[in-house]
């Protein structure tokens, strides 16, 4: 299976900051045997959309709307993203369903439009600190998992790119905490096996499971050590094209 890197920008950068940054990642990666994905901001989709054409980085959004046109004040489509050449979309990231109040059932719709318009969702999931410390990540990344892929097909599955983000973990939270190939190792061997139970041992084999949360060109020599990561979510350090493309190196030299 090709490891997926994902970066994701967030609200960081304008058109012309990302643009000089997505030269640079070309620059970086050309040799690279692994999806690499930048996630900018709407704005810069256009700008950033030429630019990669002949290069190894794919395009993907942010976020995406789960209706293909229509009275959606805000929202964007499948259609708008695609004329753009966005093959991948970040779902249900932790910041949406913390500041804007996404829930499964809105990330769920999100996940089962974007596979339908061929658009690869990248499913974010992953417990914050008060579930973790209570001792139920697993039954609270089970819950919300089941959630936002109820519906989604058998034969579909494979086209879903889950990325385990515990918010914890995350680079912008405050206290954060480190956590260990040990941790990532027994949640995303969790995820396979819950992928197993409600699909089978074929289907959920062919499921990339990215792990999110702080990566960066140091610790991820430390992350591969893990069992079951066949990508990562960047943000802080995708913002440096040189910390990014040292991470997707390090996918690279995986054996
Ligand atoms: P981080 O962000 O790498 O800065 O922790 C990852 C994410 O939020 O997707």
């Amino acid at each position: 299976m090709k490891g997926l890197a994902a970066a994701n920008l967030k609200m960081n950068l304008t058109g012309q900051q990302t643009l000089s940054l997505v030269k640079n990642y070309i620059k970086l990666i050309k040799k690279t045997k692994q999806d690499v994905v930048v996630c900018p901001s709407y704005t810069a989709l256009p700008l950033v959309a030429p630019v990669i054409k002949k290069s190894r980085l794919q395009l993907g959004a942010q976020d995406v709307f789960y209706e293909q046109k229509g009275a959606f004040t805000g929202e964007i489509s499948t259609d708008m993203l695609k004329e753009l050449g966005c093959r991948f979309s970040i779902v249900g990231h932790s910041e949406r369903r913390n500041y804007l109040k996404e829930t499964d059932e809105l990330v769920n719709l999100k996940v089962k439009w974007a596979l339908k318009a061929g658009i690869t969702p990248i499913l974010c999931i992953g417990e914050d600190a008060y579930s973790r410390d209570g001792g139920e990540s697993f039954s609270f990344v089970e819950k919300q998992l089941k959630a936002c892929i109820a519906g989604v097909e058998k034969k579909n599955i494979h086209k879903v790119a889950l990325a385990y983000e515990p918010i914890w973990a995350l680079s912008t939270t405050a206290n954060r905490r480190d956590i260990t190939s040990r941790e990532i190792t027994q949640m995303h061997n969790y995820i396979r096996k819950i992928l197993k139970d409600v699909y089978d041992v074929m289907a959920a084999a062919q499921v990339r499971i990215l792990y999110g949360g702080s990566v960066n060109e140091q610790n991820i020599s430390e992350i591969l050590k893990a069992e079951n990561v066949d990508g990562v979510l960047v943000g802080a350090a995708s913002l440096d094209a040189r910390k990014f493309a040292r991470i997707v190196a390090a996918f690279d030299a995986r054996k």
